[in-house]
């Protein structure tokens, strides 16, 4: 048992140094610069093709955007301008276009009975277990409103009476398709300093006026008609005013400023941001409540209530810019250097396993030397194994381990 641990310890403390054994064999040889050349060539292959491994990135784009809706549609025979349907009005990268809406005007605070069908009196006249709820237009007082024919009624609620009934069906604002929103983004690559804007400044005036954004004929034109980024994601009009939705325009910038910066040119891409709920019961397109306020002169606040279905539009700005840096690059050339020794495990494999005289070839390369001690013994070393010694005279420059200042005893 001792013995097996004490071989187990001299095992373990083995040094392993490198010997150089210089094969004289063609086909091994040919193998060899081959599979050397080889690899250079996937390397150079590989810079060209990854260009941007070796650049410098920038990925913390900063961005600002402006946009403009514009365009004249009919609502419930009254004509809508921008600031009847675009809300907010600021024009920044997130707004609506409200494409139909619900109006409750004259509103008081006051009771009344509750529009919501879920709000109908029980049987037995009892509103109570409906006190507490979220839902509805009001805080449920717990009187029924039994109809004057005796049907069952509606319970009485507390709040902004008369109540809105959003359960009247509207004709949308066809218009909506031929409106057009002008976007301005500019953005500045902070690392190196780079200012964009997603049109160029030398684009006249009557162009800007008149031009509709196009991938292929107009893909610097900043105006956008509703109607052509329905088709980009191929959505109907129908589909998205029936019940709202939202649409995302993706303004995306990859630059390459190793090119001249006027390359650098954003690309634009559309999606229906709500596609993910598209067959979700619990909530299915977009819309919400607004209000406006006024003070009646007989007294009491009124206010005009909105429900408003939209087409909410998101503008999200993404990007990354890249500069050649020598960092990189030169981490990736030392790679490319090393991986040349590759050549020399691939041989080995073949050298030591497949090729004829692959016992000779071994007993050369691995060659076990006991603790040298004392100077004689040293000297038996070098008169026992010639070869080794003459192979230190040739230099080998694949490994470059070469000796240096080893005296060669023949040359004596
Ligand atoms: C949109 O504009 C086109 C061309 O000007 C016109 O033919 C079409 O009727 C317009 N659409 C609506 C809904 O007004």
């Amino acid at each position: 048992m001792a013995h097996r641990v004490l071989r187990c310890i001299t095992d373990f403390f083995v040094y392993e140094t490198a010997k150089s054994v210089v094969v004289k064999s063609w086909s091994v040889g040919i193998i060899n610069r081959v599979v050397q050349l080889l690899i250079i060539l996937y390397f150079i292959c590989w810079v060209f093709m990854h260009e941007k491994g070796h650049q410098l990135r920038d990925t913390g784009i900063e961005s600002a955007v402006m946009t403009k809706v514009k365009g004249l549609g009919k609502f419930n025979n009254r004509v809508m301008d921008v600031a009847d349907y675009v809300f907010p009005s600021q024009g920044g990268s997130s707004f609506s276009i409200i494409t139909s809406m619900v109006v409750t005007a004259n509103q008081t605070q006051g009771k009344c009975p509750e529009t919501e069908k879920m709000f109908k009196c029980t049987t037995d006249g009892d509103c109570m277990n409906k006190l507490g709820s979220n839902l509805g237009n009001g805080i449920v007082t717990g009187r029924c409103l039994n109809n004057s024919d005796g049907t069952d009624g509606q319970c009485e609620i507390e709040g902004w009476c008369p109540a809105e009934d959003d359960t009247v069906s509207q004709n949308p604002m066809k218009e909506v398709e031929n409106f057009t929103i002008f976007i301005k983004n500019s953005i500045r690559f902070p690392l190196f300093n780079v200012t964009r804007g997603n049109f160029p400044s030398s684009l006249n005036k009557s162009y800007i006026q008149t031009c509709h954004y196009d991938p292929v004929y107009d893909p610097f034109c900043p105006i956008f008609k509703v109607g052509d980024i329905l088709r980009h994601i191929n959505q109907s009009l129908d589909s998205i005013t029936d019940k709202g939705g939202e649409i995302g325009i993706n303004i995306n910038w990859k630059c390459n400023l190793d090119y001249n910066v006027t390359n650098c040119n954003p690309k634009y891409f559309f999606t229906r941001l709500d596609a993910a709920f598209e067959n979700s019961i619990a909530s299915k397109g977009y819309n919400f409540r607004f209000a406006k306020y006024y003070q009646s002169e007989d007294g009491p606040e009124r206010r005009t209530l909105h429900k408003a279905k939209a087409i909410h539009i998101e503008i999200i700005v993404s990007g990354d810019a890249g500069k050649f840096n020598s960092v990189p690059f030169l981490i990736n050339l030392v790679a490319a250097f090393t991986s040349v020794g590759l050549a020399t495990v691939f041989c080995d494999i073949i050298l030591l396993n497949f090729h004829k005289g692959a016992e000779e070839y071994k007993a050369k390369k691995f060659e076990e030397v006991s603790d040298v001690m004392s100077e004689p013994a040293s000297n038996r070393l070098y008169e026992g194994s010639q070869m080794s010694i003459k192979a230190l005279e040739k230099r080998s420059n694949d490994s470059g381990t070469f000796s240096i200042g080893r005296r060669d005893p023949s040359n004596q």
